[in-house]
């Protein structure tokens, strides 16, 4: 056994302090001479740099173009669609092109005038279910970025590159819709929200906490916690939010937000399978990740993260007229079920096999064309059709 081998081991371990451990331990088996070595300065500098995953080198003739891993691994850096390590990853490349969108091909004057007539309550709901979108997605936006700096395979680089553009849009759709129905002051208090409210710091610290692990020290084990992190945001943590827009859109009312939200699910969902796709590749990498602690860390955070999701729905819907929360915290359990197949993991709950709630769905552009409402006064998209030829919808 030598420092080099023993590196897998150290990485996979969970906290700095147990690689601690893992590595004294390692070192009384390996003799003294290389525990010399590794605690001198110089060892403790080499085995730093050994833990940290390196950024992907931008220019690399000796690297294969074809990448060996997708973190940690060689790649030359030059991007050929046609010799990819995932193939498949192609086909969504494209798919996330034909989905492309801005806010403001929607019109929002109906919206605006629905807006000044909801009591003051319903108003409320409205915006802090925006503000908490706008976290959801500036966090995301610096995540993505951060993935892609580690990525050692050209196609997924380059689709981290789309999904953080897309994350951008996302954030300005609820400028928009802010900007369209209340006043600059009220936008900037929307914006505030997300500070101080007690609820809402709670849910999203308990994402950003491990983004930002990720961040500070980024290695295969962060890379693990924070793609199930990943996973929760953009798998479940949008849901009870979807339910409150799509359920004044069942009343016809604020249906250009909806429209947005809309394609805001559908790209989430492409989102969830990109990353759950990541998530299964990085244990095939990194079989050592492929541990009962790991299994048990994405289980325990996944339902500390229903709880959550669940908190906030009795906490910002309970008012809300045509949401039974029961229906929709079975449904939260429901849809962390999807999440956990599409990660190769068996399901978590019980007896929500069905989904109860089936009209928390991206709208299809022929349900758009067949309703009588605003929405068909938007402009209309050429770029390509939602619904069922695209493959990802309903992950
Ligand atoms: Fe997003
Ligand atoms: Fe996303």
């Amino acid at each position: 056994m030598n420092l080099l081998n023993a590196v897998p081991s150290i990485l996979a371990t969970p906290q700095k302090w147990n690689r601690h451990v893992y590595i004294r331990r390692k070192c009384r088996k390996v003799g003294a001479g290389l525990k010399e070595t590794l605690f001198s300065k110089r060892g403790a500098h080499i085995l730093k740099e050994m833990m940290i995953v390196q950024l992907q080198t931008i220019f690399n003739t000796e690297a294969p173009n074809k990448s060996t891993r997708i973190i940690g691994g060689e790649c030359s850096g030059i991007l050929n669609w046609n010799d990819i390590r995932m193939p498949h990853m192609y086909k969504l490349y494209k798919v996330l092109l034909l989905n492309h969108w801005i806010a403001d091909e929607i019109p929002m004057s109906k919206d605006a005038q629905q807006f000044a007539r909801m009591d003051s309550e319903e108003q409320r709901t409205f915006k802090i279910n925006i503000s908490l979108l706008a976290v959801l997605d500036s966090m995301q936006t610096m995540f993505v970025g951060d993935v892609k700096r580690y990525f050692t395979d050209s196609s997924l680089e380059a689709i981290s590159a789309i999904i953080g553009q897309q994350e951008v849009v996302h954030n300005q759709s609820y400028s928009y819709v802010l900007s369209s129905i209340v006043s600059d002051q009220e936008q900037k208090e929307v914006f505030e929200y997300w500070k101080h409210d007690p609820v809402l710091l709670e849910r999203n610290k308990f994402i950003s906490d491990i983004y930002q692990n990720f961040r500070d020290d980024s290695n295969p084990q962060t890379f693990y916690e924070a793609l199930v992190a990943d996973l929760i945001l953009e798998g479940i943590f949008f849901y009870s939010t979807f339910a409150f827009f799509y359920n004044l859109a069942r009343d016809q009312k604020m249906m250009g937000t909806s429209q947005m939200i809309s394609y805001i699910q559908r790209d989430e969902n492409q989102h969830c399978y990109f990353f759950a796709e990541v998530f299964k590749q990085l244990l095939a990498d990194y079989p050592e990740l492929d541990t009962p602690a790991n299994k048990e860390y994405a289980y325990r955070t996944i339902n500390r993260a229903v709880e959550l999701e669940t908190n906030w729905a009795y906490y910002t819907l309970k008012e809300v007229k045509g949401i039974d929360l029961e229906e929709l915290s079975d449904y939260i359990k429901y849809i962390a079920n999807r999440r956990l197949n599409l990660m190769g993991m068996e399901k978590a709950y019980e007896g929500v096999d069905v989904n109860c709630m089936p009209w928390i769905k991206p709208f299809s552009d022929d349900a758009l064309n067949a309703t009588k409402t605003d929405f068909f006064e938007a402009k209309s998209r050429n770029y390509g059709k939602v619904g069922d030829d695209n493959g990802f919808d309903d992950l």
